[in-house]
């Protein structure tokens, strides 16, 4: 692994195949949900789009299989973009990078399209990042956040002992947990014209859908394990969780939501 995988990140107990399998499930299951923001910015007629903090590429492919254009992908971590450069070296119309938001190396006014998912909440100078892709971008052409999670607003309820430990992590890694609700003034700020919005409707954000809660659950239970092995559980207290939460989830007796935002910044 080169450089630091968050540009301002203190602490990663994850390993690149946790960042693959994650990435991967979470560009599966917000698919739908990006693609309609896709639709409101014509992402697919675009000529040139970049794709900043692009990671092991998964929303990458998305993009370049909508669009007829030239797809560029940069990210800030070497272990990242090699994965990225392993998996979608078959994709013609990608090129992938390593590089810093906070410094483009692209000239004023080059893509018609810039877009990010998942990654102001790990950049510490989010004005300035939010400037440069302002700056990359043509006139008439389209900033898109497609997701940006607010995790201070989050809500588990009951409030078991993961929702702490999980904010906790991010916290260590150096993730600004309030992320999602600064979007649109940093848009503003950039000189765009903002839409700023939240879509609750799909089931991707807000699931309302028991059964799929509980196949989220199981399937991600990865995570929650290896916080609670971080905190000193044992494999009996872990066992418990699980069984427990098992059977809120299956008598709906548990909520969880954790507020997402996307923004569309159009510049003039
Ligand atoms: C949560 S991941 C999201 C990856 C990808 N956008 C996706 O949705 O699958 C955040 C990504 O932002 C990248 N990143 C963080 N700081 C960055 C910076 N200053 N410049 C470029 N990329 C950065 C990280 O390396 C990481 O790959």
């Amino acid at each position: 692994m080169g450089r630091d995988s968050m540009a301002n990140e203190k602490k990663d107990d994850w390993t690149l195949d946790d960042w693959i399998k994650k990435l991967k499930y979470q560009a599966e299951e917000s698919r739908e949900y990006r693609n309609k923001l896709y639709e409101k910015v014509d992402l697919k007629n675009k000529k040139k789009i970049l794709d900043v903090g692009c990671g092991t590429g998964a929303v990458t492919l998305d993009i370049a299989l909508l669009s007829k254009g030239e797809v560029v992908g940069i990210d800030i971590d070497t272990g990242k973009l090699q994965e990225a450069i392993k998996a979608l070296r078959n994709v013609p119309n990608i090129k992938l990078m390593e590089g810093d938001v906070l410094s483009l190396p692209f000239e004023d006014e080059t893509f018609d399209c810039v877009v990010f998912n998942i990654v102001l909440m790990h950049v510490k100078e989010q004005q300035r990042a939010v400037d440069e892709m302002a700056r990359v971008t043509q006139k008439e052409g389209y900033v898109l956040g497609t997701l940006e999670p607010d995790y201070a607003s989050r809500i588990d309820y009951p409030e078991g002992p993961a929702t702490p430990l999980i904010l906790e992590s991010l916290k260590e890694r150096g993730s600004d947990l309030y992320a999602g609700r600064k979007l649109k003034i940093l848009f503003n700020k950039a000189g765009l014209e903002t839409e700023f919005g939240m879509d609750t409707e799909t089931d991707f954000l807000f699931i309302k859908d028991d059964k799929r809660h509980l196949e989220l659950f199981l399937r991600d239970f990865w995570l929650l394990e290896k916080l609670f092995k971080k905190d000193g559980w044992s494999p009996q207290q872990i066992e418990e969780y699980k069984k427990n939460k098992i059977n809120e989830i299956e008598n709906g007796l548990c909520f969880h939501f954790t507020p997402c935002f996307y923004t569309i910044g159009k510049k003039g």
